[in-house]
């Protein structure tokens, strides 16, 4: 089943994806070398709580954290602990809250102080990938599309773009169908409609695009021990552009 949103349900989707969007931008800001992922952690909480909304993350299928903190190799669902981000570190945020009912879902790989040429090339070519799919997210399409613009242009950049997790519609819950796979599967396809909100959210890695979990259950990391990048956006499809939710711009003043 696919929600489409409106009315009063997409005016709170909206502020819940405003909201996601400016604590990720925060915890993006105040990140720095010698703090720890814990560290990072907390205060993506204090900042999550300041808007009045909780962490879609935190207690979802026992998920420890109120963030997402994966370092280099780690690709995604990395937990918050010891570790000291040190300069030259990639670190993948991701964000999630519950506002209102509605989940707003975001996340951005950042370097820590600075990095190398081909760190920010995996990047930039992660988040190009995002907007790549993004463009496709338009009423006539199906979800394939949006597959195939991030597969292939991460594929003509020689990077690997991760399988085994996808983005999803979003809404009252964090995984809603549809899954927003970020390569072409050959499974059947829905057609994209006006209402649908999409976390989309490539995840690439700089060599093979083979991924393992850790013994802790929850950090993903590639097999090769390479680095890899994640971006994400929530986004509405509407009758004529897509729209990203997950903009901070749009955080109501009051
Ligand atoms: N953005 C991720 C997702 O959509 C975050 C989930 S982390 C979890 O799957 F810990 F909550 F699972
Ligand atoms: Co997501």
């Amino acid at each position: 089943m696919i929600f489409l949103k409106s009315g009063r349900d997409l005016e709170a989707m909206r502020q819940a994806c405003a909201v996601a969007n400016t604590v990720l931008d925060d915890v993006c800001q105040w990140v720095k070398p010698g703090v720890t992922t814990r560290e990072v952690d907390q205060y993506a909480a204090e900042i999550i709580k300041s808007y009045g909304a909780k962490s879609a993350f935190l207690g979802y299928q026992k998920y420890p954290c109120h963030a997402c903190l994966s370092v280099n190799e780690q690709v995604v669902h990395g937990l918050a602990g010891d570790l000291v981000l040190q300069y030259g570190d990639l670190l993948s945020i991701d964000v999630g809250v519950v506002l209102k009912g509605f989940i707003g879902d975001n996340a951005r790989t950042i370097p820590i102080g600075g990095c190398d040429l081909e760190n920010q090339k995996l990047m930039d070519v992660t988040k190009s990938a995002l907007y790549e799919g993004i463009a496709k997210a338009v009423v006539g399409n199906r979800v394939v599309d949006i597959s195939t613009a991030i597969q292939n242009f991460v594929e003509t950049n020689n990077f690997g773009v991760v399988r085994e997790f996808v983005g999803h519609g979003v809404g009252r819950s964090m995984h809603e169908e549809p899954q927003v796979p970020n390569y072409v599967d050959g499974k059947s396809s829905p057609k994209l409609r006006a209402g649908m909100t999409l976390a989309i959210e490539p995840m690439v890695n700089m060599g093979s695009p083979e991924v393992k979990v850790l013994k802790d259950g929850w950090t993903v990391v590639t097999k090769d021990g390479l680095p890899s990048a994640h971006f994400e956006h929530t986004i509405l499809i509407t009758e004529s552009k897509p729209e990203i939710l997950t903009c901070r711009e749009k955080m109501a003043l009051n």
